[in-house]
């Protein structure tokens, strides 16, 4: 495999999200998150990490941006933080806020690599959630805002446009298992949340085509097949649910099918609430689909869980997060999406993997785990192409090592190592590998 069995004109990046590796979480202006008062809260995070000095980016973004350089990348996927821009959440501007991401965009552009901008990356501006948060309908309306000053600021540069990444765990993580920010545990909570993500999304898209002309928009979607324990119809029936909890429950609405029958079945008692209109909005068409793939999940009935499944261990194989390493399924996912939802494009916007890297007696950083792993997709993005998925780009998880949210900085997916002591940054085996691989002089 290498890179030119690719297409020539195909995207390949690296992406990381502004809370994790920003930093300067009190400077020139910036407002308070929710990842900044979860992380302050006691017993929240690994450790009690938080992510006030993280990769130290918004002071070093220009050593990173030689890094994205010297690997060779063309394109460089990182996320706006609301706060920064609008610290209370929607009315005043900060203008310093603004000018820092006009100075990233302007020397990404000026080493030839496309800034690709997610708006939403997880952290709500904390007034936001002060006023309910996700769940309530304003905060929808408080994105379009924010999506309108964002597109009209760096609109003329910016030539994609992700707006929102990972809804499911927005919500879900959330509101309803609380392992992340803001931390409610009530399911009807999550599940009204996951509405408003999506309206939000649907209410940003021509905001973007406005102020953007001729950019691409997207959404970038956490995706797994989900696959039953064993060939009884009960887990067969279970892995349904999954599929339509996980996936179905954000692909169907955004491709104008609405929401997926049996899930509204299972939400009895929460009261959805949707207004009329509302689904034409969320299907509001889109350039591409990014699709975040890191496993695949394999789950059995279970009766007493809320979704009526629950999650088995398998494989062997397994990432420091303890996620299956599971190559094969991003193949059946993308040709899945591909066949069920026909998006104009689809882009890998995160695949990547936590290893604990060792570093060896010369000081280099040993992650062949991570290399394996990541030749191991880009085969099965491959064989993708082969059969017809319109597969444009593929963004490797992530640059630098960062803070993991729950898990802090215990969980390592950098290609670059970062020795958070001392912010040195040090290329690892992998990103020198994706350095080879981008230059074409390794072979699998
Ligand atoms: O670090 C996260 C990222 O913020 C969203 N997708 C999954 C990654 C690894 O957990």
């Amino acid at each position: 495999m290498k890179r030119s069995d690719f297409p020539p004109d195909f995207t390949w990046g690296t992406a990381t999200s502004a809370y994790q590796i920003e930093g300067a979480v009190a400077e020139d202006g910036r407002g308070l998150s929710i990842w900044d008062t979860f992380s302050h809260t006691p017993g929240k995070t690994h450790g009690g990490d938080t992510g006030d000095v993280a990769c130290d980016h918004y002071h070093r973004y220009l050593e990173d941006i030689a890094l994205m350089k010297e690997l060779g990348v063309n394109a460089y996927r990182f996320s706006v933080a609301w706060p920064r821009v609008l610290p209370e959440g929607r009315g005043r501007v900060n203008e310093k806020g603004l000018a820092f991401y006009d100075r990233l965009v302007d020397a990404l552009l000026a080493q030839g690599i496309a800034p690709w901008v997610t708006l939403y990356h997880w952290d709500l501006p904390q007034p936001l959630e002060d006023q309910g948060g996700w769940p309530v309908r304003e905060t929808a309306y408080a994105f379009a805002e924010y999506a309108d000053l964002l597109t009209r600021r760096l609109g003329d540069r910016v030539r994609h446009w992700i707006t929102l990444n990972e809804p499911w765990c927005s919500a879900h993580l959330g509101y309803f298992t609380g392992v992340h920010a803001p931390g409610k545990q009530n399911l009807a909570l999550a599940v009204q949340a996951s509405h408003h993500l999506l309206l939000a999304h649907g209410l940003a898209v021509p905001i973007i085509r406005q102020n953007a002309l001729g950019a691409q928009v997207g959404i970038a979607l956490n995706l797994s097949p989900g696959h039953p324990a064993s060939p009884q119809p009960a887990d067969v029936a279970a892995a349904r649910r999954f599929d339509g909890f996980q996936n179905r429950w954000y692909l169907d609405p955004l491709f104008g099918f609405g929401y997926p029958k049996d899930i509204l079945a299972l939400y009895d008692e929460v009261a959805l609430q949707v207004r009329e209109g509302d689904l034409a909005v969320i299907a509001t068409p889109t350039d591409f689909l990014g699709v975040n793939y890191y496993s695949r999940a394999v789950v059995q009935e279970d009766s007493e869980e809320p979704y009526r499944f629950r999650y088995v261990r398998v494989g062997e194989e397994r990432t420091a997060m303890d996620w299956e390493v599971y190559p094969e399924g991003l193949l059946e996912l993308l040709v899945r999406l591909w066949r069920e939802y026909r998006p104009g494009a689809i882009y890998i916007t995160e695949n990547g993997a936590a290893y604990l890297d060792c570093t060896s007696e010369d000081g280099e950083i040993r992650d062949s785990e991570r290399v394996r792993y990541l030749q191991r997709h880009l085969a099965q993005c491959l064989v993708a192409l082969r059969e017809g998925v319109p597969l444009r780009g593929y963004f490797v998880w992530s640059l630098l090592d960062n803070f993991e949210w729950a898990e802090g900085y215990s969980k390592r997916f950098g290609l670059v190592h970062v020795d958070f002591a001392t912010q040195r940054r040090r290329i690892k085996q992998s990103g020198r590998w994706w350095q080879g691989f981008l230059r074409e002089v390794v072979r699998l």
